[in-house]
């Protein structure tokens, strides 16, 4: 069973939680870039505005072979009760027919507004989403 884990972080906290699990599940870790440089400032509002459309952030050039992979996890911040922009450009690299579990980090780790809305905009891409977690940090460099 060979494990995939692919995420974004902007403040760090997904990417300390994913490299726990990395070592727990033995897996391939793989982790995007915004191109450009993303200020807190424009997180905030830019970014804000695209995570609520459930708009794809420009990546970095990042290639992954998913067919190598039998299970699937996608990691990434909720930004403004949306998953980041670059968790919708992740999205879009899986191919159709592939199953994913999803690891949402947020300061309220509450279910967020936008949950039903983001797995439709998966689920219509023809994946199948085995699993959503969104996992509460406590502030900026702790996970609980
Ligand atoms: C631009 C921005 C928007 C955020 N919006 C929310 C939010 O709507 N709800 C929430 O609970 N946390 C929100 N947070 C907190 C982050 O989701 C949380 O700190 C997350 O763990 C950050 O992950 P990262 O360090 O991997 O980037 C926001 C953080 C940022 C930077």
């Amino acid at each position: 069973m060979k494990t995939l884990i692919i995420y974004y972080s902007f403040t760090g906290n997904t990417r300390r939680l994913v490299s726990r699990l990395k070592e727990e599940n033995n897996a391939d870790l793989v982790e995007v870039f915004e191109e450009g440089n993303r200020s807190k400032a424009g997180a905030f509002t830019g970014g804000v505005m695209k995570s609520r459309k459930m708009k794809p952030a420009k990546l970095q050039p990042v290639k992954v072979d998913f067919s190598l992979y039998d299970r699937i996890i996608v990691a990434a911040p909720i930004w403004g009760g949306y998953p980041a922009p670059a968790f919708n450009s992740i999205i879009d690299m899986i191919p159709e027919g592939s199953k994913i579990e999803i690891l949402l980090t947020s300061s309220s780790g509450k279910v967020q507004k936008g949950e039903g809305e983001v797995k439709a905009r998966i689920v219509s891409k023809g994946i199948e989403i085995v699993s959503l977690q969104n996992i509460k940090t406590k502030k900026k460099d702790n996970i609980e």
